[in-house]
């Protein structure tokens, strides 16, 4: 089975193409035929964060260039050998319907449908939610666009879920040896999701089995990263510019004057929730009030960095563990942007050793944390079953909750 699949919920233009080992239906595994993603990191630079309406505009320019690539990485882009006329007039004017909204990418991708045959793909699976609404479109009416031409079903995923199930791409245990595919040895798992638009704390009995046990009060974990990167004057994404500076730090001298102390936000708290605004604002009071000389040197930046990422790596740390620990769970799952931390990663096994805790920990590889199309076809795989060739009546959620997708 291959599965073409597309994300679009936030800055990045991401489609893969997924090959599916299997045998009496059980899923063996996950074969990434290509995975692109085309990220407007650089336009969205100098808004300091992403801007929706730009966003949407250049999902609506990249679409085609990276499914065109996303087929041909996978061998699966073939010119057309012949047009039949009379038909195609007839599809064209059903294309431009549902893409009414999303002009330049009806005209890209009437080009595109006209030169290329139908790839040898089974279904396609596409982010509805969450993410940003105007972006989350573009992906959904591409899809549905795709499906209609090509006559094949679309199955609705959900980016929170694709982020989870990123874990069975590259199935390699961090601490243990065993398959994900061992769902016996494996669940219940708890999940630690942290990007830039959300930090959940999952409970997950089995795939399709979540129960959200604790979530940010009002930053998101990703959010904290790139919110104090601004601050310091450092570029977006702030995660990996915090991260570098953090990074450079330590090959600095210490020099305990200059050392900088801010709050872990419900660090002892006797639930799973988090909260990082206050973090934020204690950067800026500590920021402002620095002569304009101590603020802009090296060692300020770099020292506040390391603090900021040790104050968000600690609370993380400590909250999983101890969801873990108080659900007595087999395993533990990274997902998200963040999850893609050195320290963050590093740290947390360090931590599970230290406390020989007997807990799988399962965290995707680095470029499999940050958005992309292959976790999507992941979860598109597992909810298989909700393909639907009436594609009319998929919609975009914006704010859909992992638990709206609960399957057993
Ligand atoms: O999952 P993701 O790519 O997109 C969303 O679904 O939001 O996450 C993006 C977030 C951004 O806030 C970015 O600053 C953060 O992940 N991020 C990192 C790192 N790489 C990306 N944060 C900390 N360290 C990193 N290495
Ligand atoms: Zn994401």
């Amino acid at each position: 089975m291959k599965i073409l699949a597309i994300d679009t919920s936030c800055d990045d233009t991401c489609a893969s193409i997924l090959k599916v080992k299997s045998q009496k239906s059980k899923v063996k595994s996950f074969n990434i035929l290509s995975n692109i993603v085309s990220s407007q990191v650089k336009l969205h630079q100098k808004y300091g964060g992403v801007y929706p309406f730009l966003a949407k505009r250049e999902h609506q320019r990249n679409l085609i260039p990276v499914l065109k690539e996303s087929l041909s990485r996978a061998r699966l882009l073939k010119l057309k050998v012949k047009n039949q006329k009379s038909k195609l007039q007839l599809k064209t004017q059903k294309l431009k319907e549902i893409l009414k909204r999303e002009e330049i990418l009806y005209k890209k991708l009437k080009r595109f449908l006209e030169k290329y045959q139908k790839p040898k793909i089974d279904i396609i699976a596409v982010t509805i939610g969450p993410g940003l609404e105007p972006c989350l479109w573009q992906g959904v009416n591409f899809a549905k666009a795709l499906a209609f031409w090509w006559d094949l079903p679309v199955v609705p995923v959900n980016h929170i879920e694709a982020h989870v199930l990123a874990n069975w791409l590259e199935p390699v245990s961090r601490n243990f040896q065993f398959s994900v595919f061992n769902f016996q040895k494996l669940f219940p798992a708890v999940c630690l999701i942290v990007s830039g638009g959300h930090t959940q704390l999952i409970l997950m009995k089995r795939i399709g089995n979540y129960k959200i046990i604790g979530q940010t009060r009002d930053d998101a974990a990703g959010e904290c990263f790139d919110k104090t990167a601004r601050i310091l004057g450092l570029p977006y994404p702030g995660g990996p510019a915090i991260a570098k500076q953090a990074w450079q730090w330590k090959s600095e001298i210490r020099n305990p004057k200059s050392e900088i102390k801010l709050p872990r936000p419900m660090i002892n708290s006797k639930d799973y929730d988090f909260s990082f605004s206050g973090l934020k604002t204690a950067v800026l009071y500590d920021f402002k009030n620095r002569p304009k000389k101590v603020r802009n040197s090296k060692e300020y930046i770099r020292t506040m960095s390391r603090e900021i990422q040790q104050a968000i790596i600690d609370v993380l740390i400590k909250k999983t563990i101890k969801a873990a620990r108080d659900y007595r769970v087999k395993s533990i799952l990274f997902g998200g942007g963040v999850a893609a931390n050195d320290e963050l990663r590093k740290q947390f096994q360090l931590k599970i050793k230290n406390l020989k805790l007997k807990i799988n920990f399962l965290v995707p590889p680095k470029n499999l944390c940050t958005d992309n199309a292959a976790m999507v076809g992941v979860a598109g795989y597992f909810n298989r079953k909700k393909a639907t060739k009436n594609y009319q009546k998929i919609k975009v959620l914006a704010n859909l909750r992992i638990t709206q997708f609960n399957t057993c």
